[in-house]
Formats: C-alpha cells, structure tokens, sequence
C-alpha cells in the first residue's frame, strides 16, 4: 500500500471513532453517568460525561459507519484506493469504545486531580483510539487485522493528536466547547 492509500485508509476506518467525541458536544447535558458520586472527594467522572452525550455520540458514530459502508465502494474507485465497509459489531466498537475511552480518560484526569475540563496532553488524544482499536480487535479480529495494518497504526497514532487539536479549536472556536483541547 503506498502512503496515500495508507493515510486515506487510517482515516476512512477511524471516521466512525472520530465523530462520536465531537458529537457528544453537541448532545451533551442532561444527568452526568456518575450520578454525581465522588471518591475521595473528586467526582468519579464528572459533569462533562453525560448519558445523553454517550448515547449520541455512540448512535452518530454507528450511523456514519452505516453511511460510509454504502458510499465506500464508489468513492474507493472514484479516488482509486479500496476501502473497507464496517460490519455492524465493527461499527459499535468503534464509536463505543472512542466513548469508553473518553470515559475512562475522565476517570484518570479526576483520580490525579483533575478538574472537568483540564487538558492531559496525549491522554486527552489518544485515550478514544487505543479503546475503540481494542475492542475493535476483540469483537472481529479479522477484519481488524485486514484493515488495521501496522502502518495504518502508526498513521492513526501520529494523525489523530493533529486531528483531534484541530477539530477542537474549531469547536472552541465557534463557542461548542470550552476549552481547545
Ligand atoms: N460530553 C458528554 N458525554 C460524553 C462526552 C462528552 O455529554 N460521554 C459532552 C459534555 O457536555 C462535555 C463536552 O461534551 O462537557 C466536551 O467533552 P470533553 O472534552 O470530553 O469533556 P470535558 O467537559 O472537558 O470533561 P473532562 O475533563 O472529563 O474531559
Ligand atoms: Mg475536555
């Protein structure tokens, strides 16, 4: 695969994990997943972790991959590079796990002090990755493997912080989010 295939295939199979994080700006509000329940006096997760936000950003990322499974064989021949469709155990793997693993990066970021909103740089970019990859692998190991080569890893690993700072300042920008990261 040359660098170009590698790029538009890293990006094509994460759009699914992508999107949910920014959705659930859009969806968030509403009563926070922990109940409010603190442990050691800090919030187990905090208020920017809602049920309604997870829920939205969970079905948007399902729903693009459903989109994207019946464009992916005209746009890979338009632009001449095969691109996969996403099973529909795929699909949810990968919009929950980027989900989850927003979640438990709330966990960290309140367990080492953290308040709702402060940045923890790489862990704030790469937390959603490396859960929606896992559970990815998990639930069909094969299509995992035949998608996710390793140079669509490293690709992943070094565009997604650029991705994600850019799509956030966008965010910050037009006064969804609070803070640019
Ligand atoms: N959001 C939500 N549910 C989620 C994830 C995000 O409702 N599971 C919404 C919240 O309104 C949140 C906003 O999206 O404030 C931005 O998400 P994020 O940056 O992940 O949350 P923060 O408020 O920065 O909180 P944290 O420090 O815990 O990341
Ligand atoms: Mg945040």
């Amino acid at each position: 695969m040359d660098l170009v295939a590698t790029v538009v295939t890293a990006f094509w199979a994460m759009l699914p994990a992508y999107v949910p994080n920014n959705a659930a700006v859009l969806f968030g509000g509403g009563a926070p997943i922990d109940g409010g329940r603190t442990w050691n006096g800090r919030r187990l997760l905090g208020d920017g972790k809602t049920w309604r936000g997870t829920a939205g950003g969970t079905l948007t990322g399902v729903l693009l991959a459903l989109g994207l499974s019946a464009v992916a064989e005209p746009i890979g021949e338009a632009i001449g590079v095969s691109l996969p469709t996403f099973p529909i155990p795929v699909a949810i793997a990968l919009a929950f796990g980027a989900m989850l693993g927003d979640i438990l990066a709330s966990f960290v970021k309140r367990r080492t002090g953290r308040e709702r909103g402060a940045s923890f740089p790489l862990l704030d970019q790469l937390d959603f990755v490396v859960v929606a990859l896992v559970l990815t692998a998990l639930v069909d190991p094969a299509w995992f493997g035949e998608v996710f080569t390793w140079p669509v890893i490293a690709t992943v690993v070094v565009m997604t912080p650029l991705l994600h700072l850019g799509t956030n300042g966008i965010a910050y920008a037009l006064r969804l989010k609070e803070e640019p990261w």
